[in-house]
């Protein structure tokens, strides 16, 4: 993982920026214009991308500033009214920075491009991100096809009282410790796939592989609470991998203001229960769909 810590000087050239935009929602112009003043306000992020693309998958950066007077953290999934757009828009400007353009799905928390992600006190032992218990390691949007799928995620925190950790696991480190014959059948429609408990859909449940090789590269969509092979043969593979994800994972803890974008198709996440209050916000990049787009499933 490549990281970045905001100096001083850099975060208050970027407080002034974003601090314009602070009241304007999240358009596909104003993706633009945070996306100009993180390209304008911090070096060069090529390595980044390169890192996010074809290296390990997972790019951090640490301490950006984050709105002044923030309210106390949603319980309902929704963001509070009298939040501004400051850490919103430096979410989707360093999305947009790194060549991903910001989407999000109309079935999922109403087609919100930035997605609050605090745990929703009736939904606190869902297996999802509304919920406390832990949340094993899993792609986002396992069982859509590829071009659905989201390919990177970002995660901004802005209230972590717990010091709950995000764990990421590199595919490419987790293949060196499978056998030829595992990756094979781990690449055979071997998988159901069911859709998270998040997305508001009627049928969620595929037939698929857990590993899809894309120009030379291995990807990998799975969700290792609710996968499952449909062969003996194709659950043990799967278990391999699983074994392998917990012994490459990089732990990621994180406090208010810092940022972890990771490949959603070449990377797996989960974390530990979460303790205490927290509060994420979220969104989705693509290189298929353009910035703010809002697509049906
Ligand atoms: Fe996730």
């Amino acid at each position: 993982m490549i990281k970045y810590t905001i100096t001083p000087q850099e975060s208050e050239v970027l407080s002034s920026k974003f601090l314009k935009m602070s009241h304007k929602p999240v358009s596909k112009d104003s993706i633009e214009e945070a996306r100009q003043h993180i390209v304008s306000s911090l070096p060069d992020l090529s390595v980044m991308k390169e890192e996010l693309s074809f290296g390990s998958g997972m790019v951090k950066f640490e301490s950006l500033p984050i709105d002044s007077d923030l309210p106390p953290p949603p319980v309902d999934g929704k963001r509070p009214k009298d939040k501004s757009y400051y850490s919103e828009h430096l979410l989707c400007g360093i999305t947009s920075a790194l060549g991903m353009c910001v989407f999000s799905y109309q079935n999922e928390k109403d087609g919100a491009l930035v997605h609050e992600i605090a745990p929703i006190p009736s939904l606190e032992s869902s297996k999802s991100s509304n919920g406390r218990d832990e949340f094993m390691f899993h792609t986002d949007g396992a069982y859509l096809d590829r071009e659905s799928r989201p390919h990177t995620l970002s995660l901004m925190c802005l209230v972590n009282e717990g010091n709950v950790a995000t764990d990421i696991s590199s595919l490419q480190a987790c293949l060196n410790d499978l056998t030829e014959q595992d990756i094979n059948i781990l690449t055979e429609r071997l998988f159901m796939h069911r859709a998270p408990e998040t997305f508001n859909v009627q049928s969620g449940i595929c037939q698929s592989s857990v590993l899809d090789k894309i120009n030379g590269f291995y990807e990998i969509k799975v969700a290792t609470h609710s996968t499952q092979g449909i062969t003996p043969q194709a659950d043990n593979a799967l278990k391999k991998l699983i074994s392998a994800m917990y012994k490459h994972k990089t732990v990621s803890s994180w406090k208010s203001g810092d940022l972890v974008v990771f490949n959603n198709l070449r990377t797996v996440h989960g974390r530990g229960e979460v303790k205490g209050n927290r509060w994420l916000q979220r969104c989705y990049g693509s290189s298929f769909h353009d910035n703010a787009q809002v697509i049906g499933l």
